[in-house]
């Protein structure tokens, strides 16, 4: 496994000091994420590996793993974002494409991450109101995410956010000697047409 290379950024990053006051999330600049961000973006990730909360991959991930992730994005149709507070990556919200097929083109897959020492200051929610405001030039109609029920800070952000529960995955995954349910939650979004009727 070839290891994680940090940049200055990076180190800026890891080095924050979270004696200061925390930073609100007004502060945190949403922006298209580049491969500078990786690390960070990784970091993050990893960090919610280890919990088996989040999500059903159980080893840690590499940068040079990954890499991938930012081409399979595009910022106008498949964006991956990252929140910015101070020049540091706090979060990340990526589109994914739900299913192949053509017929569920307007649909999409969110998933969404935030720093540990940058929860509870909405982040989180803030990176999804902007995907649901972006949602209707992007061509999306539907958003889903995908999230084990054992799950409760993400389905409490999602319900928030307006996405309801459309469908349970009884025992879907076994994350070392648990198995764990999968919720599938979703909501409709506004498209151009609607705006403009
Ligand atoms: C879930 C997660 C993204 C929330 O990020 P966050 O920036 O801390 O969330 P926000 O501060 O924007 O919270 C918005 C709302 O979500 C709910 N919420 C968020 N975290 C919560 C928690 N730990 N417990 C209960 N509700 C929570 C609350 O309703 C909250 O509003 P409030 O603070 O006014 O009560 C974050 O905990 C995380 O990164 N978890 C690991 C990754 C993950 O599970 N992602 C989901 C799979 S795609």
């Amino acid at each position: 496994m070839s290891a994680v290379a940090f940049s200055e950024k990076d180190r800026r990053f890891l080095r924050h000091d979270s004696g200061q006051a925390p930073a609100p999330a007004e502060k945190a600049k949403i922006r298209d994420a580049s491969e500078a961000d990786l690390p960070a973006i990784i970091k993050i990730y990893n960090a919610a590996v280890a919990t088996r909360i989040s999500t059903a991959q159980l080893e840690p991930v590499t940068v040079a793993s990954r890499r991938h992730w930012l081409s399979e994005h595009s910022p106008d149709r498949y964006p991956f974002w990252v929140a910015e507070i101070d020049r540091c990556v706090c979060g990340w919200l990526s589109f994914k494409s739900f299913l192949p097929r053509c017929a569920y083109r307007g649909t999409i897959e969110l998933s969404v991450y935030v720093d540990e020492n940058f929860r509870r200051r909405g982040i989180a929610k803030k990176l999804l109101e902007a995907a649901i405001s972006r949602a209707p030039s992007l061509g999306i109609n539907t958003m889903v995410g995908l999230i084990f029920a054992h799950n409760e800070a993400s389905l409490k952000l999602f319900s928030r956010l307006g996405f309801e529960r459309w469908g349970l995955l009884p025992r879907v995954a076994r994350l070392d000697d648990a198995e764990r349910d999968l919720v599938i939650v979703g909501r409709h979004c506004a498209t151009h047409q609607d705006a403009s009727a």
